[in-house]
C-alpha cells in the first residue's frame, strides 16, 4: 500500500469518541475546513436536508447546563446538527424518511476531517432535544439529530484497537 493510502486508512484507527478536551481553541480556518465537508455530503436525491448550529464555548452557559458530561462543557465547539424532514428524500415503498441518515453522514464526514486535522469529536444524543431546540432557538418543524463536540484531545490521538464485533458477524456475503 502507497504511503498516502496508508495514512488514509490509518484515520480509521486514531478516530475514536473524545470526551475530554484541552483549552486550546479551534481556529477560524480549521473550522472552516470542518464546515466545508458538512456542506460537501452527500444526500439522498441531494436534498441536503440539515442545519448545523455552531456553538463556540463563550455564551454557552445555557446548552452547556443539558449535557451530562463535564468534559464537553469545555469543548471549544458543540454542533448541533439537525434534521428537516420535509425538506429530505422520502423512500416510496415504505415511506422512511432520510433526514437523519442524511444529517449523520455529513457529521461523519466532518468527523473524518476533524481526526485529519488532529481534531478530536465525539457525537451526543444523550440529550433533552426538545431543550436543546429551546436554548437554541431551532424551529419547532427542525429536529435535532444530535450534537458534536469538537476540541483538541487532552491525549493525543493514536492507533487503537477498539472493542467491535468480528466482521464475520455484521458482513453476509451474497445473502444473510
Ligand atoms: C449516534 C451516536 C450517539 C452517541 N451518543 C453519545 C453520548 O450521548 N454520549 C457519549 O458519551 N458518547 C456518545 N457516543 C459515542 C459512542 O459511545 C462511541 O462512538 C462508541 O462507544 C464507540 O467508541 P469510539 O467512538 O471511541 O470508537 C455516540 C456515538 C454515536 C455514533
Amino acid at each position: 500500500m502507497d504511503e498516502k493510502l496508508k495514512a488514509f486508512y490509518e484515520l480509521y484507527e486514531r478516530r475514536k469518541s473524545v470526551r475530554e478536551f484541552s483549552d486550546a481553541a479551534i481556529s477560524a480556518e480549521v473550522l472552516s475546513r470542518l464546515l466545508m465537508t458538512l456542506n460537501r455530503a452527500p444526500s439522498a436525491a441531494n436534498r441536503q436536508p440539515w442545519h448545523f448550529i455552531v456553538v463556540e464555548k463563550k455564551g454557552r452557559e445555557g446548552l452547556n447546563a443539558l449535557l451530562t458530561k463535564e468534559g464537553f462543557r469545555n469543548a471549544p465547539v458543540i454542533i448541533a446538527a439537525c434534521a428537516d424532514p420535509h425538506l429530505a428524500w422520502v423512500r416510496r415503498t415504505d415511506k422512511v424518511n432520510y433526514s437523519w441518515v442524511d444529517a449523520a453522514i455529513a457529521v461523519t464526514e466532518m468527523i473524518g476531517a476533524a481526526t485529519a486535522e488532529g481534531v478530536g469529536s465525539c457525537w451526543i444524543a444523550a440529550i433533552d432535544a426538545e431543550a436543546v431546540k429551546a436554548v437554541l432557538g431551532i424551529p419547532a418543524h427542525i429536529e435535532v439529530v444530535g450534537l458534536i463536540a469538537l476540541g483538541y484531545p487532552l491525549e493525543e490521538l493514536k492507533k487503537e484497537n477498539k472493542a467491535r464485533k468480528p466482521l464475520t458477524e455484521i458482513v453476509h456475503y451474497g445473502k444473510w
